[in-house]
Protein backbone atom coordinates (compact mmCIF):
# COMPACT_ATOMS: atom_id res chain seq x y z
CA UNK A 1 0.00 0.00 0.00
CA UNK A 2 1.46 3.54 -0.79
CA UNK A 3 1.27 6.39 1.94
CA UNK A 4 1.72 9.54 1.37
CA UNK A 5 5.03 11.44 1.61
CA UNK A 6 3.57 12.98 5.30
CA UNK A 7 2.88 9.30 6.18
CA UNK A 8 6.12 7.53 5.29
CA UNK A 9 8.04 9.93 7.20
CA UNK A 10 5.75 9.52 9.95
CA UNK A 11 5.80 6.24 10.13
CA UNK A 12 10.08 5.55 9.54
CA UNK A 13 10.03 7.89 12.60
CA UNK A 14 7.73 5.40 14.27
CA UNK A 15 9.59 2.34 13.54
CA UNK A 16 13.53 3.65 14.65
CA UNK A 17 11.93 5.62 17.88
CA UNK A 18 10.94 1.89 18.94
CA UNK A 19 13.84 0.19 17.92
CA UNK A 20 16.59 2.29 18.77
CA UNK A 21 17.36 0.72 22.06
CA UNK A 22 17.59 -2.88 20.46
CA UNK A 23 19.29 -1.43 17.35
CA UNK A 24 22.93 -1.93 17.90
CA UNK A 25 22.27 -6.03 19.11
CA UNK A 26 20.14 -6.95 15.95
CA UNK A 27 21.00 -9.49 13.58
CA UNK A 28 20.98 -6.71 11.13
CA UNK A 29 24.09 -5.38 12.51
CA UNK A 30 26.25 -8.42 11.44
CA UNK A 31 24.53 -8.70 8.00
CA UNK A 32 23.96 -5.04 6.55
CA UNK A 33 25.03 -2.32 8.79
CA UNK A 34 28.50 -3.62 9.59
CA UNK A 35 29.44 -4.55 6.23
CA UNK A 36 28.02 -0.87 5.15
CA UNK A 37 30.44 0.76 7.53
CA UNK A 38 33.08 -1.18 6.14
CA UNK A 39 32.58 0.17 2.41
CA UNK A 40 32.14 3.63 3.83
CA UNK A 41 35.68 2.99 5.09
CA UNK A 42 37.24 1.28 2.14
CA UNK A 43 35.89 4.34 0.11
CA UNK A 44 37.19 6.71 2.49
CA UNK A 45 40.30 5.40 3.34
CA UNK A 46 41.18 5.30 -0.15
CA UNK A 47 39.79 8.86 -0.85
CA UNK A 48 41.63 10.45 2.10
CA UNK A 49 44.63 8.81 3.75
CA UNK A 50 46.92 10.68 1.88
CA UNK A 51 45.80 14.09 2.00
CA UNK A 52 46.61 16.09 5.01
CA UNK A 53 43.86 18.47 5.24
CA UNK A 54 40.78 18.27 7.38
CA UNK A 55 37.34 17.02 5.99
CA UNK A 56 33.97 17.79 7.38
CA UNK A 57 31.55 14.70 7.08
CA UNK A 58 27.73 14.48 7.79
CA UNK A 59 26.58 11.43 8.10
CA UNK A 60 22.61 11.66 7.31
CA UNK A 61 20.49 8.65 8.78
CA UNK A 62 22.88 8.15 11.29
CA UNK A 63 21.09 5.81 13.99
CA UNK A 64 23.36 5.08 16.78
CA UNK A 65 26.05 6.76 15.49
CA UNK A 66 28.38 3.90 14.79
CA UNK A 67 30.20 5.12 11.83
CA UNK A 68 30.72 8.88 12.85
CA UNK A 69 32.08 7.20 15.69
CA UNK A 70 34.54 4.76 13.69
CA UNK A 71 35.38 7.55 11.67
CA UNK A 72 36.61 9.86 14.81
CA UNK A 73 38.43 6.57 15.76
CA UNK A 74 40.49 6.46 12.37
CA UNK A 75 43.98 8.40 12.14
CA UNK A 76 42.42 10.30 9.55
CA UNK A 77 42.23 14.17 9.98
CA UNK A 78 39.03 14.51 10.65
CA UNK A 79 37.45 18.09 11.00
CA UNK A 80 33.81 18.59 12.07
CA UNK A 81 31.96 14.88 12.50
CA UNK A 82 27.91 15.75 12.68
CA UNK A 83 25.03 12.95 12.59
CA UNK A 84 21.45 13.40 11.75
CA UNK A 85 18.51 11.13 11.97
CA UNK A 86 14.76 11.65 12.25
CA UNK A 87 14.17 9.52 15.20
CA UNK A 88 14.79 11.19 18.42
CA UNK A 89 15.76 8.18 20.15
CA UNK A 90 18.38 7.27 17.91
CA UNK A 91 20.40 10.91 18.13
CA UNK A 92 20.35 10.41 22.30
CA UNK A 93 21.88 7.23 21.90
CA UNK A 94 23.98 8.42 18.97
CA UNK A 95 25.08 10.88 21.61
CA UNK A 96 25.50 8.90 24.56
CA UNK A 97 27.74 6.67 22.48
CA UNK A 98 29.91 9.28 21.11
CA UNK A 99 30.26 10.52 25.22
CA UNK A 100 31.16 7.36 26.53
CA UNK A 101 34.14 7.08 24.05
CA UNK A 102 34.96 11.02 24.98
CA UNK A 103 34.28 12.21 21.94
CA UNK A 104 32.76 15.47 22.08
CA UNK A 105 33.87 16.30 18.40
CA UNK A 106 30.73 14.66 17.24
CA UNK A 107 27.26 16.61 16.90
CA UNK A 108 24.09 14.79 16.32
CA UNK A 109 21.54 16.73 15.17
CA UNK A 110 17.54 15.68 14.81
CA UNK A 111 15.95 16.28 11.63
CA UNK A 112 14.30 15.09 8.10
CA UNK A 113 16.81 14.51 5.18
CA UNK A 114 14.69 16.73 3.22
CA UNK A 115 15.34 20.04 4.94
CA UNK A 116 19.05 19.62 6.52
CA UNK A 117 19.80 22.30 8.61
CA UNK A 118 23.04 23.93 7.35
CA UNK A 119 24.94 26.27 5.19
CA UNK A 120 25.76 25.38 1.32
CA UNK A 121 28.93 24.08 1.05
CA UNK A 122 29.46 23.90 4.46
CA UNK A 123 31.24 19.53 4.28
CA UNK A 124 33.12 17.64 2.25
CA UNK A 125 31.74 14.60 2.64
CA UNK A 126 27.94 13.47 2.76
CA UNK A 127 27.39 9.89 4.02
CA UNK A 128 24.03 8.14 4.47
CA UNK A 129 23.68 4.32 4.63
CA UNK A 130 20.83 1.70 4.49
CA UNK A 131 18.44 5.09 4.82
CA UNK A 132 17.82 6.38 1.86
CA UNK A 133 14.88 4.09 0.85
CA UNK A 134 12.96 5.41 3.70
CA UNK A 135 12.67 9.36 2.02
CA UNK A 136 9.75 10.23 0.14
CA UNK A 137 11.34 12.44 -2.30
CA UNK A 138 14.58 11.01 -3.02
CA UNK A 139 15.21 13.06 -5.57
CA UNK A 140 14.80 15.95 -3.51
CA UNK A 141 17.29 14.57 -0.83
CA UNK A 142 19.95 14.06 -3.03
CA UNK A 143 19.67 17.91 -4.51
CA UNK A 144 20.17 19.00 -0.90
CA UNK A 145 23.28 16.61 0.13
CA UNK A 146 24.84 18.17 -3.54
CA UNK A 147 23.67 21.88 -2.12
CA UNK A 148 25.66 21.02 1.51
CA UNK A 149 29.11 20.32 -0.35
CA UNK A 150 31.85 21.90 -0.80
CA UNK A 151 34.26 21.27 -4.75
CA UNK A 152 35.73 18.81 -4.78
CA UNK A 153 33.73 16.89 -2.33
CA UNK A 154 31.68 13.70 -2.54
CA UNK A 155 28.48 11.89 -1.59
CA UNK A 156 28.48 8.07 -0.64
CA UNK A 157 24.90 6.38 -0.02
CA UNK A 158 24.59 3.16 0.38
CA UNK A 159 20.88 1.20 0.10
CA UNK A 160 19.70 -2.22 -0.64
CA UNK A 161 20.97 -3.41 -4.23
CA UNK A 162 17.41 -4.72 -5.61
CA UNK A 163 18.03 -5.20 -9.34
CA UNK A 164 18.71 -9.12 -9.15
CA UNK A 165 16.59 -11.68 -7.81
CA UNK A 166 17.93 -12.49 -4.44
CA UNK A 167 18.01 -8.46 -3.47
CA UNK A 168 14.10 -8.12 -5.13
CA UNK A 169 13.06 -11.16 -3.11
CA UNK A 170 15.15 -9.20 0.51
CA UNK A 171 14.22 -5.64 -0.36
CA UNK A 172 11.13 -5.34 -2.33
CA UNK A 173 9.11 -8.36 -0.85
CA UNK A 174 10.85 -8.90 2.74
CA UNK A 175 11.56 -5.80 3.77
CA UNK A 176 9.01 -4.08 2.22
CA UNK A 177 6.52 -6.08 4.07
CA UNK A 178 8.22 -5.43 7.53
CA UNK A 179 8.81 -2.12 6.69
CA UNK A 180 5.65 -0.89 4.88
CA UNK A 181 5.67 1.85 2.09
CA UNK A 182 9.37 2.35 1.24
CA UNK A 183 11.33 2.47 -1.86
CA UNK A 184 14.68 0.92 -2.63
CA UNK A 185 16.05 3.03 -5.60
CA UNK A 186 17.01 1.00 -8.09
CA UNK A 187 20.95 0.95 -9.09
CA UNK A 188 20.11 3.21 -12.35
CA UNK A 189 17.64 5.35 -10.74
CA UNK A 190 20.25 6.27 -7.98
CA UNK A 191 23.22 7.31 -10.60
CA UNK A 192 20.30 9.37 -12.35
CA UNK A 193 19.37 11.45 -9.51
CA UNK A 194 22.96 11.91 -8.84
CA UNK A 195 23.80 13.62 -12.45
CA UNK A 196 20.48 15.66 -12.37
CA UNK A 197 21.72 17.05 -9.24
CA UNK A 198 24.74 18.38 -10.71
CA UNK A 199 27.38 16.04 -9.46
CA UNK A 200 30.19 15.05 -12.13
CA UNK A 201 31.43 11.98 -12.29
CA UNK A 202 29.43 9.12 -10.13
CA UNK A 203 30.82 4.95 -9.20
CA UNK A 204 28.82 2.38 -7.93
CA UNK A 205 30.30 -1.00 -6.66
CA UNK A 206 27.86 -3.83 -5.72
CA UNK A 207 28.63 -6.03 -2.56
CA UNK A 208 27.17 -8.88 -0.46
CA UNK A 209 25.58 -11.88 -2.11
CA UNK A 210 22.76 -13.20 0.09
CA UNK A 211 21.87 -9.73 0.87
CA UNK A 212 23.12 -7.51 -1.38
CA UNK A 213 23.93 -3.80 -0.95
CA UNK A 214 25.45 -1.26 -3.62
CA UNK A 215 27.66 2.14 -2.97
CA UNK A 216 27.08 5.06 -4.89
CA UNK A 217 29.96 7.71 -4.73
CA UNK A 218 28.91 11.12 -6.61
CA UNK A 219 31.92 13.41 -6.88
CA UNK A 220 31.52 17.27 -7.05
CA UNK A 221 33.85 18.61 -9.64
CA UNK A 222 36.60 20.79 -8.26
CA UNK A 223 36.61 24.87 -8.61
C1 LIG B 1 18.24 1.27 9.16
S1 LIG B 1 18.63 2.75 10.01
C2 LIG B 1 20.31 3.06 9.43
C3 LIG B 1 21.12 3.76 10.48
C4 LIG B 1 22.61 3.89 10.15
N1 LIG B 1 22.83 4.72 8.98
C5 LIG B 1 23.22 2.54 9.98
O1 LIG B 1 23.59 2.18 8.84
O2 LIG B 1 23.32 1.82 10.98
C6 LIG B 1 17.72 4.01 9.14
C7 LIG B 1 17.78 5.35 9.83
O3 LIG B 1 17.24 6.35 8.97
C8 LIG B 1 16.53 7.28 9.77
N2 LIG B 1 15.58 8.03 8.94
C9 LIG B 1 14.46 7.60 8.34
N3 LIG B 1 13.86 8.60 7.68
C10 LIG B 1 14.63 9.70 7.84
C11 LIG B 1 14.56 11.05 7.38
N4 LIG B 1 13.54 11.48 6.63
N5 LIG B 1 15.55 11.90 7.72
C12 LIG B 1 16.59 11.48 8.49
N6 LIG B 1 16.71 10.22 8.97
C13 LIG B 1 15.75 9.34 8.64
C14 LIG B 1 15.84 6.39 10.81
O4 LIG B 1 15.39 7.11 11.92
C15 LIG B 1 16.94 5.38 11.11
O5 LIG B 1 17.74 5.77 12.21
Amino acid sequence: MHQTPHRMKHSARHEFERWAHTYDRSILQRLVFQPSYRAFLTELVRWRSDDPRPFDMLDVGCGTGTWPAMVAATELPVGRLVGLDYAYAMCRLAHEKAAAIDDAAIQFVNGDSEHLPFADASFDLVTCSNSFHHYPHQGAVVREFRRLLRPGGRLMIIDGFRDNLIGWIAFDVLVARAEGDVHHAPWSLMRRYALEAGFGRVEQRKFGVLIPLFITVAHVAEL
